[in-house]
């Protein structure tokens, strides 16, 4: 298949570009300068180069692949105006897509989060669609709903499109702004590793190989106006990850009381996040697409050592 791929230089898309490659598709990565189409190259892609805000050049790209990943997004914008600014410059890319695609049958796929079908005090499956509007912990998911929604509705408009749902920590050797090295950093700058109240709250988690092989399948075999859970099992426990963040870096951890949790202190940016309890199941894209994540788990890979470098 040739297939159209954005964000190909970023953490997900620069393990999805060469899984397509060595899978026999041929890959266009999208690059905004010089650097990004040498790192394409090196990758074995070859170079559209464009922007996110040439809705044109991404309609064209569209049209002349047999399908799309796309795992760009305008991180740019997150300084002045936050994930809902991101997510609000996204739609626009998302209904170019779908008028490139439109009545072909050919397939779209896009990252979502595991948040999106919001708390629902059970684990999500990939039959709970993304909530309309927001969810309780803040507003900020909303636009980003919205995003998944325009993608997986595209199904009513004969493209195969479907959402690959990724939980909040994507693991890898080349994870530099995830948010497990924002909580290390923060663990080092507090001299204790921090969980909010007793730690039980699930933070689900993959390794990005694993994330990067179910794109694949997704855009190989994926049935139209899905949505793919890339979650390596049903979450782990705050506290066990922060344990495992203070074990490495010879540090205690210790609660952060709930009650004082949305006081300036220990969390900052993470604050609103950090009580999230979001189980998921992936049952069902297990079964659907047959994928099985073989890399190693969250916990392991902390323990690989390669998050905490010495010096
Ligand atoms: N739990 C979650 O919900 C969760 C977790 C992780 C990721 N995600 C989502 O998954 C997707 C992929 O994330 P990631 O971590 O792989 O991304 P990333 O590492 O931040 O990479 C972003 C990519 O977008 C490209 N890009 C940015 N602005 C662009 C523009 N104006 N025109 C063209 N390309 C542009 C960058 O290219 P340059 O090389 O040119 O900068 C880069 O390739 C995102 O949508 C992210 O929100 C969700």
């Amino acid at each position: 298949m040739r297939v159209f791929v954005t964000g190909g230089t970023g953490h997900s898309g620069s393990y999805i570009i060469p899984e397509l490659i060595a899978a026999g598709h041929e890959v266009t990565g999208l690059a905004r300068s010089d650097t990004s189409a040498a790192a394409l190259s090196a990758l074995g892609a070859k170079v559209r180069r464009g922007r996110l805000e040439d809705l044109d050049g991404l309609k064209e790209a569209a049209a002349d692949s047999d399908g799309v990943i796309h795992v760009a997004h305008r991180q740019d914008l997150l300084p002045s105006g936050g994930i809902d600014a991101v997510a609000a410059a996204e739609l626009p890319v998302i209904f170019a897509y779908g008028e490139a695609l439109a009545g072909t049958g050919k397939p779209l796929v896009a990252a979502g989060s595991i948040g999106s079908a919001g708390t629902l005090g059970r684990p999500a499956t990939e039959e709970d669609p993304a909530l309309p509007s927001g969810d309780k912990y803040n507003g900020t998911l909303r636009a980003r709903n919205a995003v998944e929604r325009a993608v997986v509705d595209l199904a009513e408009r004969g493209v195969r499109s479907s959402i690959v749902r990724l939980p909040t920590i994507a693991h890898s050797t080349t994870d530099r702004a995830g948010f497990l090295p924002g909580l290390i950093a923060l663990a080092k700058e507090k001299g204790f590793a921090g969980y909010p109240g007793d730690g039980e709250n699930l933070w689900g988690a993959v390794h990005i190989r694993d994330v990067a092989s179910l794109f694949r399948l997704a855009l190989e075999k994926g049935p139209a106006g899905k949505y793919w859970h890339a979650s390596e099992d049903g979450g782990t426990p705050f506290r066990e990850i922060a344990e495992a963040i203070g074990s490495r870096l010879d540090l205690p951890a210790a609660s952060v009381p709930i009650d004082v949790l949305m006081l300036p202190g220990y969390f900052g940016m993470f604050t609103n996040l950090v009580t999230m309890d979001l189980p998921a199941s992936s049952l069902i894209t297990r079964q659907t697409l047959g994928w099985e994540p073989v890399q190693p788990k969250l916990l392991a890979d902390l323990d690989n050592g390669h998050y905490f470098p010495v010096g």
